[in-house]
């Protein structure tokens, strides 16, 4: 449970009982429902011919009655057919990318964008975050919800936000180095960029101000943590979230448990569902994660298929329930040889040879009728070219004792591969 004295800065719906919690949440299920099938021709659609209608849900069990949200649902209501109120009542659009075809666009009323708001500034307080600190924002500003997510939420804490958006890594370390900030929010992968100009500057990053990072986005591991915590001398923590969903800050981890992430239960419900049967699993159980918006008014959203995989605990530091840390998205998954990978596991067994650093890419091809796996990364500055050979022989036996697959491995000089700005690249497929 939290430290003594702590709970006075909990919020009021993170001080709710689990009853009082279950009570709003099956009201706000039902508000939900009815407002997206009035006001959301699709969900109408889908209902109908599900032969579900909102008075129906009478129990959590219910929603599993109802049709699931796909990404293709609004791809197929390309640009604005999602949304529920009209056009002028939204005052804010964000779109995430996508690797194929159209953006997925999503919209927010000024009601929206308090309840994000205070969801975001709940996330930077469960990270340690307090007023007055300064939060040096390097999630990209713009269409993605990370950069302006992050800020309106450390603003609503009551925070003074450096707003850098990503890239320019070397005025991002001028800035934290004059500017002094507490926390930093980015993504995993873009804080070891941060870390590598840091050392180029010849400055320790041990002895920066920083003290938080609130980094998500994108999956790490555990062995990340481990790395960044130790490079920078700071908590590092997990902050998740989807643009459909809302953006960042749907779950974040508590600093002073580091178990799994939170979820903000009273605005997003949860459910796991296994991936091929869709059936709905009991807590514990690992598979798809689907959210349904409790409190949104521009875009409800009904039992949206994340494809990320985890599973759901108990709640800890705090009534709600956790997730487990995101290790993987269903897309990501590679079968080499019939057994299946996810990069994140590579990067566990890369983070154990001290000879190689946490930049790598995951090239698959396949030649034959099987997948192939070659797994390029970096030796670690100051490594010796000599240790290499040894270190190959390590990383190509811990992916075989514990992954299960025959990798070949390529080492790849510091600085040898691509850095990315916001979200890290970690699957070249050369099979399409
Ligand atoms: O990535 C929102 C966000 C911004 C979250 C900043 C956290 C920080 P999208 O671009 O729509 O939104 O991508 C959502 O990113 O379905 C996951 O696959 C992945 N993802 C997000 N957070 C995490 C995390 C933002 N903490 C997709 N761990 C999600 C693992 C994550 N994967």
């Amino acid at each position: 449970m939290a430290a003594p004295g702590y709970t006075s800065l909990l919020d009021d719906g993170e001080k709710l009982s689990r009853d009082a919690l279950a009570a709003l949440q099956l009201e706000r299920l039902q508000t939900t429902l009815s407002h997206a099938y009035q006001n959301t021709p699709h969900y109408k659609l889908v209902f109908d011919k599900a032969g579900v209608t909102p008075a129906d849900l009478k129990s959590f069990a219910d929603l599993a009655k109802f049709p699931f949200t796909t990404k293709d649902h609004l791809r197929e209501n390309y640009p604005f057919g999602f949304f529920a109120v009209p056009r002028e009542d939204v005052v804010r659009i964000h779109a995430s990318s996508g690797t194929t075809g159209k953006p997925t666009v999503v919209g927010y009323t000024k009601r929206d964008i308090e309840t994000w708001s205070s969801v975001v500034a709940r996330s930077i307080r469960a990270a340690g975050g307090r007023p007055g600190m300064k939060v040096h924002v390097s999630y990209g500003y713009g269409l993605f919800t990370g950069g302006l997510g992050a800020h309106y939420g450390a603003e609503a804490l009551g925070c003074t936000v450096i707003p850098v958006s990503s890239g320019q890594t070397e005025k991002q370390v001028q800035l934290i180095r004059d500017f002094e900030p507490e926390i930093i929010m980015v993504t995993p992968s873009y804080m070891l960029a941060i870390l590598d100009e840091f050392r180029r500057q010849g400055a320790d990053p041990r002895k920066s101000s920083l003290k938080i990072g609130i980094f998500g986005a994108e999956p790490w591991t555990e062995a990340m943590r481990r790395e960044i915590e130790e490079a920078f001398g700071i908590d590092a923590v997990d902050i998740y979230g989807l643009s459909e969903v809302i953006g960042p800050g749907v779950a974040n981890e508590c600093v002073e448990t580091k178990d799994g992430l939170t979820i903000w239960e009273d605005h997003f419900y949860p459910e796991v569902i296994d991936p091929e049967t869709s059936a709905v699993l009991p807590d514990g159980e690992k598979g798809e994660l689907v959210f349904t918006s409790l409190t949104k008014e521009a875009m409800p959203i009904i039992r949206y298929r994340t494809r990320d995989l985890t599973r759901l605990l108990p709640g800890t530091a705090r009534t709600m329930r956790r997730m487990e840390k995101v290790t993987g998205r269903n897309d990501d998954m590679l079968i080499i040889r019939g057994v299946n990978v996810f990069p994140s596991q590579i990067e566990e067994q890369i983070l154990k040879v001290p000879a190689l650093s946490p930049h790598y890419l995951l090239e698959v091809s396949r030649p034959d009728r099987m997948d192939e796996l070659k797994v390029l990364v970096e030796r670690r500055e100051g490594a010796a070219e000599t240790d290499m050979a040894a270190a190959v022989k390590e990383l190509k036996h811990h992916i075989k004792t514990i992954i299960g697959v025959t990798a070949t491995i390529e080492i790849a000089p510091p600085e040898g591969l691509a850095r990315s700005l916001g979200k890290a690249l970690r699957i070249r497929d050369l099979r399409k």
